[in-house]
């Protein structure tokens, strides 16, 4: 289907050219507009109002959701049919947070067993490390435990064990990703190899940085302790249980991932087992339950009120009919200082695509770039951009209400001030005779206030923005769950590894000095 030759996609479009040159602010004149644009979930109030857009934009909106027949896509997902075509694989990080036992069906098999099982596993493990049961080489507990991996498998449990740190036991968690090697001489440095436990995610237990720090380690280990220190030390998370063992982990300590969860999608799953161990497992439990309630929205709510069609909706509005070619995630909570770096993956990864689901060209601007950094520390850097530039940015603003564990109240006021005022500096400008002195403003933003970072509101934050990313794939046709753009660079790495030690393979002029300079 070509969504942008819909007869509800052209009748859409008219309506844009008769409002795209308004001014935001003469959308309240509308009675209805706040109340149509603003929504209380689950403890987090959703502030689409200050966008360029109307109340009856909306209904032009929903309809082309209808037509699109969005409503089917999203059962498609949730049913467990094979949508990640390219892959033949079903997408279903949703069952992973499901809290009844309802099946779910994946080629003919009730997949909720297994989620179940791995729960009970992932409880049991992480009830013995805490509990200080889980002795390392030298008969002591952990004390500290390194999640080695890279993409999906460090960015959603990096981003969520810093944004829940209220809820944090004892443990040191340090995540290791990189292959550059300035973080593993450092986290060496720190850590006491005799009561720290390394969690290896890798979904296919292949990739290149993931393995090469795993093995480093574990070459330390071996050179220090033996062999035998291997199981007692490391375990993973991988649907690659050969290659797993092969490395010397126990297989009771091989948890369980599944080729129907994509690595950005993965932190329900085993692929986030940091998370229970850094805060509990029964807070792992809260997080999956504010992302199901928000699936239960997605999955049922009309489309006027569905949060993540909403969201899906502006960024077409602004990629699609506005020109805009980015978007910029504001947290103003140091404790959200990931959610930009987890964003990029989501988001850029997922829709970074320019074939359709029938393996077409698009005809159409795709995936936004996505980049952001918290507030108010951006304020100080490129939000003079974001208010007299030249490009217009559409601003995603997230914050707590209250931040019940700080001593100090009053910064935290401060802190939101700074958060409402940029969004209302950036809607209304200020008009001043001088050029210089002038903001034009008209520039838009959503703001999402949670009323506490809890693992509740935490889990329904992200699965709003998973399945934003989702519906914006569908309105452009495109498949958000393979990624196969990430390969070609893996690939010539290694060739290029290889011209490191004998330069043989004829690459462009430019690379060929380059590796030259590296050798020589
Ligand atoms: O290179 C991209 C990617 O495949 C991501 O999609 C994934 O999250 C990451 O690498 C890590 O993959 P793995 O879990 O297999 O090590």
């Amino acid at each position: 289907m070509k969504a942008f030759e819909t007869d509800s996609w052209k009748n859409l479009k008219k309506h844009f050219e008769t409002i795209k040159n308004n001014r935001m602010l003469s959308n309240f004149d509308h009675p209805e507009h706040l109340k149509t644009f603003t929504f209380d979930f689950n403890g987090i109030y959703f502030d689409f109002s200050k966008h360029r857009w109307d109340v009856e934009m909306l209904k032009y909106f929903v309809d082309f959701a209808e037509e699109m027949q969005t409503r089917q896509a999203i059962e498609a997902m949730f049913t467990g049919q094979l949508i990640n075509k390219t892959e033949q694989r079903a997408v279903l990080h949703t069952a992973l947070r499901q809290l009844d036992d309802k099946p779910v069906q994946v080629n003919g098999k009730n997949i909720i067993p297994e989620i179940r099982k791995a729960e009970e596993r992932i409880k049991s493990f992480t009830g013995k490390v805490l509990s200080g049961q889980w002795k390392g080489i030298s008969g002591n507990p952990v004390t500290d435990v390194v999640n080695i991996g890279i993409g999906g498998s460090d960015l959603g449990p990096k981003m969520v064990v810093k944004a829940l740190s209220d809820y944090r036991n004892h443990l040191n968690i340090h995540f290791l990703s990189n292959i550059d090697p300035f973080e593993l001489d450092r986290l060496l440095d720190k850590i006491d190899l005799e009561t720290t436990l390394f969690v290896i995610v890798s979904k296919s237990f292949s990739t290149q940085e993931t393995l090469t720090n795993a093995r480093k380690i574990q070459g330390i280990y071996i050179k220090q302790f033996g062999k035998n220190a291997i199981a007692k030390h490391f375990v993973t998370v991988s649907t690659q249980i050969d290659k797993a063992q092969d490395f010397g982990i126990a297989p009771e300590n091989i948890f369980p991932m599944w080729d129907w969860v994509g690595g950005r999608y993965s932190l329900w799953s085993s692929a986030g087992i940091t998370i229970p161990l850094a805060i509990g497992f029964d807070n792992f439990q809260k997080l999956k339950a504010g992302a199901y309630a928000l699936d239960k929205h997605f999955r049922n709510e009309d489309f006027h009120q569905n949060l993540p069609a909403l969201a899906a909706f502006l960024t077409i509005l602004y990629n699609n009919l506005y020109g805009f070619e980015t978007e910029a995630y504001i947290p103003y909570a140091d404790k959200l200082q990931y959610l930009p770096d987890f964003l990029q993956q989501l988001i850029m990864e997922s829709n970074g695509k320019s074939v359709t689901l029938s393996n077409e060209p698009v005809a159409w601007q795709t995936g936004n770039i996505v980049w952001g950094n918290t507030g108010t520390n951006a304020q100080h850097s490129f939000f003079q951009l974001l208010h007299q530039g030249t490009k217009i940015v559409p601003v995603n603003f997230i914050a707590e209400k209250q931040n019940k564990n700080t001593r100090f109240k009053e910064n935290h006021k401060m802190l939101l001030a700074n958060m409402v005022a940029q969004a209302e500096a950036l809607m209304m400008g200020d008009v001043n005779k001088t050029p210089y002195k002038h903001f034009e403003g008209n520039r838009p933003s959503t703001i999402i206030l949670l009323d506490e970072m809890t693992p509740e509101s935490l889990g329904t934050l992200l699965a709003y923005y998973e399945h934003k990313t989702f519906t914006e794939a569908w309105f452009w046709q495109i498949n958000a769950f393979d990624q196969f753009g990430v390969e070609l660079g893996k690939r010539l790495a290694n060739r290029i590894l290889e011209d490191f030690k004998q330069l043989t393979y004829p690459h462009d002029s430019s690379t060929t000095a380059l590796i030259k300079r590296i050798i020589d």
